[in-house]
């Protein structure tokens, strides 16, 4: 068992907001950038034999060092380039990635610095147990409702069944590396995940619990947020 991460975070966090105040995986929650909680997060896990490669945009390559100057125990993170998509982006990084010859790899977003050891542990569980593919997930408590082109309700989805995919998905490396080979050999650019691309794959995905706190940081209130229960300890 010899799991490497990529991180990606080569999106330019439009929906932020502010687009001045540059891309949310930099911006300071807590005193450092969400980018230096999220690498720190997997240094101090110590799991990631096989290395963590970081997938940056070539613009941000100065925030990034910043944002290096943060983790401890730095040295065995690399980076490389990503792409118009998180798809592409995610790609860029596995082929990093595969000359550490990793036997699986867990996949995260930047914008997700909450994850904890025990999630961690429960996901490489599965993937110890011999699922090739891993997806942590919360089940959806909200009522959900459909809208049509008018903004009127067109009806409500029935929630039974129902989760929200988190990240860090981990895989078996060659069948995740395969799968992203061929959707990209066939034009298919529309994964908004890598569990999507599994399941195009063919593959089983196997469904962990996920953890509340291991929010997606999309818009500016949710950095104020985080921001905010870092500085009361609340995280
Ligand atoms: O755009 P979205 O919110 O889905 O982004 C999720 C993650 O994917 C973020 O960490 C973002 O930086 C990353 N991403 C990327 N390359 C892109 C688009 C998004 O690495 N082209």
């Amino acid at each position: 068992f010899n799991p490497g991460v990529v991180v990606v975070a080569a999106g330019r966090g439009e929906r932020a907001g502010v687009p001045e105040e540059g891309p949310k995986q930099y911006r300071p929650i807590g005193g450092m950038p969400v980018i230096s909680h999220t690498l720190s997060g997997f240094v101090e896990w110590a799991g990631a034999s096989a290395g963590i490669v970081v997938v940056i945009h070539p613009d941000d390559e100065a925030l990034f060092r910043d944002a290096l100057s943060h983790v401890r125990q730095a040295d065995g993170i690399q980076f490389v380039y990503g792409g118009d998509t998180r798809q592409q982006s995610v790609l860029n990084g596995l082929e990093a990635l595969e000359r550490a010859n990793p036997s699986h790899v867990l996949i995260h977003d930047a914008v997700r610095p909450f994850f904890d050891a025990p999630l961690i542990e429960r996901i490489c569980a599965a993937l110890k147990a011999g699922d090739n593919a891993v997806l942590p997930a919360i089940a959806v408590a909200d009522t959900l409702k459909q809208a049509d082109a008018h903004h009127m309700v067109a009806g409500t989805v029935p929630r039974a069944g129902l989760f929200a995919a988190q990240t860090p998905q981990a895989f078996d490396f060659a069948v995740i590396f395969d799968a992203h080979r061929r959707a990209a050999a066939e034009q298919r650019f529309d994964f908004t995940d890598d569990a999507g691309i599994a399941e195009w794959a063919g593959l089983g995905v196997r469904l962990v619990d996920g953890l509340a706190d291991n929010v997606k940081l999309t818009f500016r209130r949710d950095l104020a947020m985080a921001d905010e229960k870092l500085s009361q300890n609340l995280i």
